[in-house]
């Protein structure tokens, strides 16, 4: 499996929408896959659906050059989206992940939320009989945001780690996923040691900031409605201005390096660089993106520029 995976989300979800092209994400996945990033990271509310039958067209074809991972667990309604953590309903949702992405097997298989309603014992036990009908490969939870754990009490990440311990004792978590970047290291306190412990492996979401750390957007360039940045407290012109020096500080470790390293490369250099179990979920809907991103692994950051990383301004802007 290639050091950096694909996120698959951009294509068909959480950006704007009016910037989703079919066959420019066909391409995407197609250079991705050429470049070296085997893991296309997707999920069935990702559209819905829609983002699940696109890779299904990809891996159609070439099948062997990818490990797909895919999610369920979450069902987007008219006003809100809720989690469906059934033991019937999951099993029902990863039959029909298996025939829009035209695959026999799931490589990973991860709960995108456990639901509030239902043991997460429960859920996890259906997942497993995925496996044991070899639906399924290997199993991942996901934990992205901290608001669900903080509510649940404790430290951040505590009640996600009560979680996995629990659904630990029914079949192995071979993965969790959770947001890690420059401007959102918090999962490196807890969550990340508690993984690679266990032999865990780790997928970093969102691991360019949105796009932030790419160093392409401009304060207050606004976004489209139906883009997350529009609501998001980090993409208002004064926290991107605020948060330039973190752009800048990618930018500076760039410029050290030369031969055309980006700042997008410098983010996903830093997230590899957080342990051998962690393998960073770029997403994008474009393919020379989609190269560049793949290409981050030939960059090893030095001592000095993960002290320089280490040492810029903390985030302005509540997280999530
Ligand atoms: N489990 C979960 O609940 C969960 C939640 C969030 C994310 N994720 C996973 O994490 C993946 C990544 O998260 P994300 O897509 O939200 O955030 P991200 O990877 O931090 O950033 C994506 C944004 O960066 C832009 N971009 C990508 N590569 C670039 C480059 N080299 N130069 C300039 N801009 C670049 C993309 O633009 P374009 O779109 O225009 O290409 C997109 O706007 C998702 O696809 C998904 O697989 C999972």
């Amino acid at each position: 499996m290639g050091a950096v995976g694909l996120g698959c989300m951009p294509m068909s979800w959480a950006y704007s929408s009016s910037q989703q092209r079919g066959e420019r994400s066909l391409r995407t996945v197609h250079s991705a896959l050429d470049a070296g990033s085997s893991l296309l990271d997707t999920a069935d509310m990702y559209g819905p659906f829609t983002n699940e039958l696109l890779l299904g067209r990809v891996l159609k074809e070439r099948r062997a050059d990818a490990f797909v991972s895919t999610k369920a667990g979450l069902l987007v309604g008219d006003q809100h989206i809720v989690a469906n953590g059934r033991p019937g309903y999951v099993k029902r949702a990863c039959d029909a992940s298996l025939r829009r992405l035209q695959t026999d097997v799931i490589d990973l298989y991860q709960l995108h939320r456990a639901d509030p309603e239902v043991p997460v014992e429960e859920t996890w036990g259906a997942m497993a009989e995925l496996v044991g009908a070899g639906k399924v490969r290997a199993l991942g939870m996901c934990a992205v945001g901290a608001r669900a754990s903080r509510r649940s009490g404790g430290d951040l990440y505590a009640g996600t780690i009560r979680q996995l311990e629990r659904m630990q004792q029914v079949f192995p978590v071979s993965t969790v996923q959770a947001e890690l970047s420059v401007w959102s290291p918090q999962a490196l306190e807890r969550l990340l040691p508690w993984c690679e412990a266990r032999g865990v492996g780790f997928l970093a979401a969102t691991p360019l900031g949105n796009g932030f750390l790419t160093g392409t957007l401009t304060p207050g360039q606004g976004f489209e409605p139906d883009d997350v940045r529009a609501r998001h407290p980090r993409f208002t012109a004064e926290m991107m201005a605020a948060n330039q020096p973190v752009v800048a500080g990618l930018r500076r470790v760039a410029a050290r390096h030369g031969g055309g390293v980006t700042p997008a490369q410098v983010a996903l250099a830093w997230v590899l660089a957080q342990g051998r179990h962690v393998v960073p979920v770029p997403g994008t809907k474009r393919p020379e993106w989609a190269v560049e991103n793949a290409g981050a692994w030939k960059l090893e950051l030095t001592a000095y520029d993960l002290a320089e990383i280490a040492a810029l301004p903390p985030a302005r802007g509540s997280w999530d």
